[in-house]
């Protein structure tokens, strides 16, 4: 990079969002998502939502430029409300799991990789503060959101229909790293919703993606 162009690069300043950020964050969470377009995509969330996190259930992360709040990230832990994180994942209560609970990115500054900093801060803070695993849901046709978090670690364990029967794809990580898939798998349209949900019942997850001629992303599924 030319000097020009470090100077051109903005200065970003990482906090934890406080009480008096909330209003920032709900704009952003409502700006991202009335650019993506889908309703059905992306959990609407209020204001409270936030304001709990904050209070008591989590923290969020949230990425400052010159102009305000670029970028947020939800890490949740008090997860009472919401719908059985834990069957799915065979985990109980005792067992350190916390929830990626949404985060969204200024739409001007998408495709710059601020997403998967975000996800990564939040697996060194969930190490640091003793939780053991991880999870979020994202929607298969989210196909920005599910990819990241698989880039950062993380798995497709289900196929749910989640939040007023959306689909989505439950996914998980330990907070340490998980030994690498069998390279001798199946590759699994997205699309093809009934196939992942055979597959993940005989056992088996989607632990990385490919992007297909199209660009549209294409699920790996390992042997066990
Ligand atoms: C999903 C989201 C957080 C990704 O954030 P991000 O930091 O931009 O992620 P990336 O940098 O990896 O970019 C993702 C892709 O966005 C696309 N993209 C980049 N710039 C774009 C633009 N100006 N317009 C449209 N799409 C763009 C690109 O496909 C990019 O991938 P590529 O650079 O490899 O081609 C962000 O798109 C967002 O805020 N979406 C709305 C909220 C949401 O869906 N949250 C997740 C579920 S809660």
């Amino acid at each position: 990079m030319t000097a020009l162009g470090y100077l051109q690069r903005p200065v970003l300043a990482w906090r934890e969002i406080t009480a008096a950020d909330i209003a920032a964050v709900h704009a952003l969470h409502l700006a991202a998502t009335e650019v993506v377009g889908r309703p059905d995509l992306i959990r609407p969330e209020s204001r409270s939502f936030f304001e709990k996190i904050v209070a008591a259930a989590g923290k969020i992360i949230g990425v400052f430029d010159e102009t305000g709040l670029r970028a947020y990230g939800v890490l949740q832990w008090d997860l009472s409300f919401e719908e059985d994180p834990y069957g799915p994942l065979g985990l109980g209560p005792g067992d350190g799991l916390a929830k990626l609970a949404g985060t969204a990115v200024r739409p001007s500054a998408w495709g710059q990789g601020l997403h998967r900093q975000l996800i990564a801060w939040r697996i060194i803070e969930a190490r640091r503060l003793g939780f053991r695993h991880l999870y979020a849901t994202s929607a298969p046709g989210n196909a920005r959101s599910w990819t990241n978090l698989m880039d950062e670690g993380f798995r497709v364990r289900a196929v749910k229909e989640q939040y007023g029967g959306h689909l989505r794809y439950l996914l998980a990580r330990p907070v340490d790293k998980q030994a690498d898939a069998d390279t001798n798998g199946d590759w699994c349209e997205v699309a093809d919703i009934g196939r992942q949900r055979d597959l993940i019942a005989s056992g088996r997850e989607g632990a990385a993606w490919r992007a297909g001629k199209d660009g549209h992303a294409i699920l790996y599924v390992p042997r066990p």
